[in-house]
């Protein structure tokens, strides 16, 4: 078998039990497997025995051996052995598992000697290191450079949660895909916190897997009043607009939830019941049987802004308005104006709702929940991902074994879980992550910052998967957040092309693995547009179009 293995490089000056350097005269891409077999002397018993350890390469540079200078003294190239003898290249590499006995792999413990023969590894050496169980395990790639060697996670240990990271374009979001679509595919459930609408995929296995569009909706009398103010009225000067809807909110929604929970209504027909009882004198003003229980809602809600002004102003003026009662009242007018034509805009371009079923009423096996979030504003989603934990979270609770254990994967996480920002969803989704475990629910981050993440949130996740990262400052976090990732790991980050991603915790076990993650195929959006393509169509276009109102106007002038 031996004849198989390449002789890539020696071992360096420098080797410990798990970092080499190496030395070949060419140098090695990074992230190629090595494998290097060497004898170990006990210098107690002064018994010799033999280890084979696996590795991989990391940092690369090739080096000139004699002083280089501008002109050309030598010339080598008539001389090809010379050239050889000329340079070198040094690279450094990571020793990742002792692989001698072949049933238990485990970290290295001998530095190999100075040099130490090394080689390319063979599939046989790594899928020693990287096998898992497949009845608890999915496929979510291959190793790098080894197509033939699968990757796998252990799917039982998603219950300590999981944060992907990298640049943006390195993969997340496609990787995401790839584990919704294989853990549901085992009978689980997934539910994407979608902020870009990108989730809508056609499954790998059709028929099997079924993935369920959910409107996230702003329900309008769940939803705090304080809350429900500030996403129709944003701006954070306009206080006297939020006052004034504020006070009308309070006193609609009270009256809303009374009648429902007296009558047992769903809270669509008591606002209908409210609305038609408020208008049966002025039926032919509005065609009260068509009014769904929104559109009451929203004229509800403007009467009552418009009533509020109302009881204000005679509270304020007693009998008579005073003049200066006068001058606030046309001020008072513009904002009640204002507060109206903020509630029609907030009525026409968001989702609302008053009976939407809870997102965990849908969680089933084999199902993708793809909660589309992306019309909705920061703050709005915010409130929206708060909503969705403790559903799930209490349905999990409560429900125990009658619903699945469940995935929920939040996209772009640190504009939610931000270390230096307080947001109404990340007491939600602290509590989550802590009580979760017990019940099934699992967390999924997905984020391009891990450097402002919430570390009290990600110290509680064990599983990560690290794709494409530049910058320096995020490397060091995900260091810290991962404990067992060394610098030489996060050093190789910044070269990884889309879809590489090294996959570290307890869902691939022992032994940190760098995978090049499955294409899913039913996946649609993520592509970056061509935008050349776009310009030069539309330039056709008008080119088009300019030649045929040339014609119309040659024909009509003849
Ligand atoms: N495993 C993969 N194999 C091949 N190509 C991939 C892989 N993963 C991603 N890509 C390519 O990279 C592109 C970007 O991937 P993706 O949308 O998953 O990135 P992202 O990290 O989610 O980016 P963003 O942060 O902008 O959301 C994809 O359209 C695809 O072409
Ligand atoms: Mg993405």
């Amino acid at each position: 078998m031996s004849s198989l293995l390449k002789e890539v490089g020696l071992v360096g000056e420098e080797s410990s039990p798990t970092r080499i350097s190496v030395k070949s005269k060419h140098p090695l891409p990074v992230g190629t497997y090595i494998y290097l077999k060497y004898e170990v002397r006990d210098p107690v018993t002064g018994g010799v025995s033999e280890r084979e350890v696996v590795g991989l390469v990391g940092a690369t540079q090739f080096k000139s051996l004699i002083q280089v200078v501008s002109g050309r003294p030598t010339p080598v190239e008539d001389y090809p052995e010379l050239l050889e003898l000329k340079r070198e290249s040094v690279m450094n590499a990571i020793l990742i598992a002792d692989v001698t006995d072949r049933k238990a792999p485990k970290p290295p413990e001998y530095p190999p000697p100075p040099e130490t023969r090394v080689y390319l590894a063979l599939p046989k050496h790594l899928s020693i290191v990287y096998s898992q169980d497949p009845g608890e395990s999915i496929r979510v790639g291959a190793l790098v450079g080894h197509g033939e060697v699968e990757v796998r996670v252990n799917v039982n240990s998603l219950v300590k949660h999981l944060l992907v990271t990298g640049v943006t374009g390195s993969g997340k979001s496609n990787f995401i895909a790839i584990l919704a679509d294989r853990v549901a595919s085992l009978g689980g459930c997934v539910v994407v916190f979608d902020t870009h609408g990108e989730y809508r995929i056609e499954s790998e296995a059709p028929g099997v897997v079924e993935v369920l569009p959910y409107e996230a909706s702003i329900n309008l009398v769940k939803t705090p009043i304080g809350l429900l103010s500030s996403f129709i009225v944003p701006e954070p000067g306009a206080t006297k607009q939020r006052r004034i809807l504020r006070n009308a909110l309070r006193d609609l929604n009270k009256g809303i939830e009374e009648r429902a929970v007296k009558k047992g209504l769903p809270l669509s027909e008591a606002v209908i019941e409210l609305y038609r009882e408020l208008h049966k004198e002025r039926s032919s003003f509005m065609s009260v049987g068509e009014t769904d229980g929104l559109r009451a809602y929203r004229d509800l809600l403007k009467e009552r802004v418009r009533g509020a002004y109302k009881e204000q102003e005679d509270r304020a003026s007693g009998r008579a308005l005073s003049r200066a009662a006068r001058g606030r009242s046309s001020r008072d007018d513009k904002a009640i104006e204002s507060v109206i034509d903020k509630i029609d805009d907030f009525f026409e371009w968001h989702r609302v709702s008053l009976d939407m079923p809870r997102v965990s009423e849908y969680i089933a096996p084999r199902r993708i929940i793809d909660v589309d979030v992306s019309g909705f504003t920061d703050s709005e989603q915010d409130w929206m991902l708060k909503v969705i934990a403790e559903d799930i979270l209490w349905a999990l609770k409560e429900r125990g074994g009658g619903i699945v254990p469940t995935l929920l994967v939040i996209e772009e996480a640190h504009i939610f879980l931000n270390e230096g920002r307080s947001t109404v969803s990340k007491e939600a989704i602290q509590r989550f992550v802590r009580e979760g475990r017990k019940f099934g629910a699992m967390l999924a981050i997905v984020s391009q910052r891990p450097r402002t993440l919430d570390a009290a949130i990600v110290s509680q996740v064990q599983n990560f998967a690290f794709f494409k990262l530049v910058q320096s400052t995020d490397r060091s976090k995900v260091i810290e957040f991962s404990d067992i990732l060394s610098e030489e790991y996060a050093d190789l980050m910044p070269s990884f092309p889309p879809g590489h991603a090294i996959l570290v915790g307890e869902w691939v076990g022992r032994f940190t693995v760098y995978a090049h993650i499955d294409k899913h195929v039913g996946k649609r959006l993520g592509a970056s547009p061509r935008v050349i393509d776009a310009w030069r169509k539309a330039l056709e276009r008008s080119v088009e179009d300019a030649r045929k109102s040339f014609e119309k106007s040659s024909l009509i002038e003849l």
